[in-house]
Formats: C-alpha cells, sequence, structure tokens
C-alpha cells in the first residue's frame, strides 16, 4: 500500500505529453483479439494497472499478449480457446465485460462474471445483455456469471439504452464477425468509439457511421492483426487543464486532439482560463482566481462525467456559487473529501452547489475512484501545506507517469510507502 504526498500552494508550468486513451485501448486490445490470423501491433498503451488487467484476461483466454521495449503491445489471437473468464481478474474493471462480446463472436460461447457494486454507483450491464440476446444469443445468469451461446450470432437493429458507451462497443465487437448487419440507434458517440470503428475497418471489418447517434456493422467472415496508434486521452488532457486552472498555472499540453475536450475549453474560457490552440497542443493559462460557472455532465459531445470531479474541485476555489449537475453516474462521494480540505460544497440529488472558498487546506484524504483520485490530486497541489492521498492504487488504473508527470510542472508530489501491521512480522519458516 502507498499514499501520494503533496505540498501545495504551487503554480503548475511548463509542459507535458498526453498518453493514449485507456479507454480506448481497453476496447481496441479486446477487438484485437478478434483476428485469426495475423498480429496486431497497438501503439500509444498507457501504461496502467487496467491495460494489465485485459491483457491478463486474454492470456488466461489463449491469446498471446506482449509489450516489446518501446512499449508497443503485439496481439496474436490465432490460439483464442477458451471461454471462460475468471472471476478474479474480471472483478477488477467493468471493461472486462468487453471479453463476453469478444467470446461470443469468436467461439459462440461465453461465461463471464457480472462485474458487481462499483465506488461511482450501481453499475449494472443489463443494456449488453439485451443486445447480446437481439444477436440471437440464448443467456442465462448462473452463480454470478453471465452464461452467453449462440451457434451464430445474426445482425440485427439494437437501441442503445442511455447511449451507453460500453454496451455500444460490446455489440460493436460482437457484431462484427456476426452474419449480416446490425444497426446500432441511439449509439455512443464518444472518441474511443470512433477510434474503435476504425481500428476494426483497418482488420478488415465493415462498420459506418461512429461518431454518429447510428452505426451500422456489416459482419464479415474474418478479421486480420494490424498496426495502429490509439488516439490521446481526452480525459487526462482535461485533467492536465484543470490542474493548470486550480493551480494559477500556465500548462501547455502536448499530443492533444483539442476537437475532443471542446466543452471543457468552452467551460474552462468561461470561468477565466486563457487556452490556445497550436496544432496537435493546447496552452492554458488560468488567473489568479477562477469565475464560478454552471455545468451539467452529458454523453458526449457534451461535459465528460469523467471531468466531473476535476472541475469540482477547481470551481471549489473559483470567486463565487458554483452549481455541477452529474446525469451520469452517482459520483459524488469524493466531494466528502474535499470537504475536509476546506471546501464549502453542498450536494442535493445529482447537484453539487459549490461555493468557492479562497484556499483549501492540505489534509489526509482517502481516494474512492480513480476520476476522484485526480480531483484530489489537483486540489491537494491547490491547497495550503500538506496533503496525504490514500488509495493511490485506484490513480495507477489509469493515469500514465501522473506523479512524474505533475513534478515536471513543478508539482512537488511523492509517493511513500503506507505502513501495516503485517509489516512487524518477520518472516516465519513456513509450517509444512
Ligand atoms: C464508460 O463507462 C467509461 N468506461 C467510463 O469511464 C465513463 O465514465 C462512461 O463510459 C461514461 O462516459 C470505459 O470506457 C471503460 P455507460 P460505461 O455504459 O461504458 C447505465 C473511467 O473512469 N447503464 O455509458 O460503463 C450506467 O449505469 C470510467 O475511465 C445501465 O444501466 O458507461 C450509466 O448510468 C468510469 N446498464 C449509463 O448507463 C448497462 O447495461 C451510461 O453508462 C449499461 C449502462
Amino acid at each position: 500500500m502507498a499514499r501520494l504526498i503533496v505540498e501545495g500552494g504551487r503554480p503548475l508550468q511548463g509542459s507535458v505529453e498526453i498518453s493514449g486513451a485507456k479507454n480506448s485501448a481497453l476496447a481496441i486490445i479486446v477487438a484485437a483479439a478478434l483476428a485469426e490470423e495475423g498480429e496486431s501491433i497497438l501503439e500509444n498503451i498507457p501504461q496502467g494497472s487496467d491495460i494489465g488487467t485485459i491483457c491478463l484476461i486474454l492470456r488466461e483466454l489463449g491469446v498471446k499478449v506482449w509489450f516489446d521495449d518501446v512499449g508497443r503491445l503485439h496481439l496474436r489471437a490465432e490460439k483464442l480457446n477458451k471461454f471462460q473468464a475468471s472471476y478474479d481478474l474480471v472483478r477488477r474493471m467493468r471493461a472486462s465485460f468487453y471479453s463476453a462480446g469478444l467470446l461470443l463472436a469468436r467461439m459462440g460461447q461465453a461465461e463471464v462474471p457480472l462485474p458487481g457494486g462499483c465506488a461511482i454507483g450501481s453499475r449494472p450491464v443489463d443494456f449488453h445483455i439485451k443486445g447480446f440476446t437481439q444477436l440471437g444469443a440464448e443467456i442465462s445468469i448462473e452463480h454470478g456469471f453471465m452464461k452467453a451461446e449462440a451457434k451464430e450470432l445474426k445482425g440485427a437493429q439494437i437501441y442503445v439504452n442511455r447511449a451507453s458507451v460500453g454496451t455500444t462497443i460490446n455489440l460493436m465487437i460482437a457484431a462484427s464477425l456476426a452474419k449480416g448487419t446490425t444497426v446500432l440507434e441511439n449509439a455512443a458517440k464518444e472518441p474511443e468509439v470512433v477510434d474503435l470503428a476504425i481500428f476494426l475497418n483497418g482488420m478488415g471489418g465493415k462498420v459506418r457511421g461512429a461518431g454518429t447517434d447510428t452505426i451500422r456493422i456489416e459482419g464479415v467472415s474474418g478479421l486480420r492483426g494490424i498496426e495502429y496508434s490509439i488516439i490521446p486521452d481526452r480525459i487526462e488532457t482535461g485533467t492536465f487543464m484543470f490542474a493548470a486552472a486550480i493551480t494559477g498555472g500556465d500548462v501547455t499540453l502536448k499530443s492533444v486532439v483539442a476537437e475532443h475536450v471542446r466543452v471543457p475549453i468552452v467551460k474552462l474560457e468561461e470561468a477565466g482560463v486563457i487556452i490556445e490552440r497550436k496544432d496537435n497542443e493546447l496552452r492554458v493559462r488560468a488567473p489568479q482566481r477562477l469565475k464560478a460557472i454552471d455545468v451539467e455532465t452529458m454523453p458526449y459531445p457534451g461535459f465528460p462525467t469523467d471531468l466531473q470531479q476535476p472541475l469540482v474541485a477547481s470551481l471549489s476555489v473559483a470567486e463565487g456559487t458554483s452549481v455541477v449537475r452529474e446525469t451520469i453516474f452517482d459520483r459524488f462521494r469524493y466531494i466528502d473529501e474535499l470537504r475536509r480540505m476546506g471546501a464549502d460544497i453542498k450536494t442535493e440529488r445529482g447537484t453539487a452547489i459549490v461555493r468557492g472558498v479562497k484556499q483549501l487546506t492540505g489534509a489526509p484524504v482517502e481516494i474512492t475512484d480513480l476520476r476522484a483520485g485526480a480531483a484530489l490530486t489537483i486540489a491537494a497541489l491547490a491547497a495550503e501545506g500538506r496533503t496525504d492521498l490514500y488509495g493511490v492504487e485506484i490513480l495507477d488504473r489509469g493515469y500514465e507517469l501522473f506523479e512524474e508527470k505533475l513534478q515536471n510542472l513543478g508539482g512537488r508530489i511523492y509517493r511513500k510507502k503506507t505502513a501495516e501491521g503485517r509489516d512487524l512480522f518477520a518472516p516465519r519458516p513456513s509450517r509444512k
């Protein structure tokens, strides 16, 4: 167990390279295992434990997955030969459920544990299951597993409830090798969905309309491995934009797609931040103090739920009262921790009323989920004094070299191992 120690109160300055998109990479790594021939070589895969988990799941299914010494991921899936994913791996993250779409497409059979509860509220997979059924799979739930079988998946017209990102991705994966055409209506429009579509088409798939709310997937008889580079992470991009904003900093973000963070840019500008775009760079210059703004989270292209936490952290020191409405998940648990740092925030049924205070103060705090961790870290960088962030393993799931990148921008942040009771015991010889 480890914690991050942050000495706050300094504006961040300098430049930072944005990594590949975690959520795109998770989908594309699974989709790469649809190929019965050839090797896929994936570039710009961010290092993080979620990526490690998806690779372990695929290995368990018989897929060869390895990283080369320049960080590219190689994948060969000719020998995919199992259809059961183990609970120990799948329970670690919801995106593991993409393995169900893959297994149905490749093996006609899937036994995948249902993801359990989650720190950001109830996150069922009923939409995914409904979609698999419409593609012709017979499904039962037994002993905590979804058991699905389909001699042959058949294209269908499917309405995606709540424009669910995960459902859209899982069904794109499953439908790619189905017989006939699948039409996803009310599909998610997130850049990660578009990235997956481009990748599938490169493999020989026939996916049209990604990025609009109707996606047509014409099933093909086989796909092959290709080389591909993952898009930059728009949530990491946004997180560093808010890190610059909350600390009154001046940060240039490199390797970004500004289009993917259009609404966060507009909102930051409304709060008084100056943002300049040049090629694939964004320079973010913050005023001494931000102005209050009102924001509502929405599916893409709206303001992303994954940036709601860094946004609220930043507004907690803005001038005036902001209102932030979260419409996607139940994602306000971290606000209790922000309050311990002196923030004045009231929450009421999905709405946070943020009364800006002049200054946060460092405190020991607990990270409850990935994006909450990012929010608490940037709050700590702006706060006066020292903050100890516990539960840092959660941050390691999805941010590549987070502390190093912040250190390079002048942030005083370092990692320390947390002492545990069991550390007191000397190793004993095992009893036979
Ligand atoms: C994806 O989650 C992302 N995860 C999330 O990022 C992101 O917050 C979310 O999309 C919204 O943008 C990955 O890409 C791996 P949804 P996902 O299905 O696919 C409900 C992060 O921190 N729903 O679009 O799970 C659901 O509860 C993560 O990187 C059902 O009720 O989100 C939510 O209210 C966190 N039944 C809404 O739909 C279902 O079967 C939209 O969720 C599926 C979803």
